[in-house]
């Protein structure tokens, strides 16, 4: 029986992903760094510095440590200017019903993201207090596929990790949560992950009645 349900943040409650490639878009042109979004597929789930590894792997020139920082730093207030201006309308189809449906049922609620704007953004859509557990980038050490911040997320729900469900949007989160013992819901970009346990395109058309009973 799931006991608890957490939730990863950009791209499975709220819409920010776009965001986030937007934001690495511009940063990307300025430096003439080919970027488009079949790589941005690639940051789903993975840290700022992770990811900035990942879109540098098409530099024409190498980066000094400090260089980094500076790149990591500049993407992040071009992408912190573009969730300034998030509201609660973009919190995605069908995420309050389910977090009000699951309320119903006593199941504990949590949020589980490699994002160290998740306060900022929590803030921003009206969820600050909607969860009983926030685990985030400020949190931890290692990104997703790693499962460190499913596991910190289980622990502050006092839950053991084999009757928690993860919900995410991005294949290195499927494969954290998985990694960590729990159960994977993957939808948006991770419905076709074969990996996960269950899939759905959104958080309103999976079959929650199965997956709570299971
Ligand atoms: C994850 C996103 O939730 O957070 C990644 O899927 C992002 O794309 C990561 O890189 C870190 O986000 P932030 O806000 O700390 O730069
Ligand atoms: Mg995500």
């Amino acid at each position: 029986m799931v006991r608890g349900v957490i939730f990863d943040l950009d791209g499975v409650i709220v819409t920010t992903d776009d965001c986030h490639y937007h934001a690495w878009k511009r940063m990307a042109d300025e430096e003439h760094i080919e970027f488009d979004r079949t790589i941005n597929e690639r940051l789903r789930g993975v840290s700022r510095m992770d990811s900035l590894a990942i879109l540098l792997e098409r530099a024409k020139r190498t980066y000094t440590p400090d260089e980094k920082e500076a790149l990591a730093a500049r993407k992040n207030a071009y992408y912190v200017d573009l969730i300034t201006a998030l509201t609660p309308s973009d919190i995605l189809p069908g995420v309050m019903d389910v977090l009000q449906m699951l309320r119903k049922k006593d199941i504990k609620l949590a949020i589980g993201s490699s994002s160290r704007n998740t306060p900022l953004i929590l803030k921003r859509i009206g969820l600050a207090d909607a969860f009983d557990a926030v685990a985030d980038g400020n949190q931890i050490t290692h990104s997703k596929p790693d499962p460190e911040v499913f596991l910190l997320a289980s622990t502050k729900l006092a839950l053991p990790p084999e009757t928690c469900l993860v919900v995410e949007d991005a294949d290195a989160g499927v494969e954290a949560a998985l990694a960590g013992g729990m159960k994977a819901l993957g939808v948006g970009s991770a419905a076709v992950n074969p990996t996960a346990t269950y899939c759905a395109p959104n958080l309103a058309l999976a079959n929650w009645n199965a997956i709570l009973n299971a």
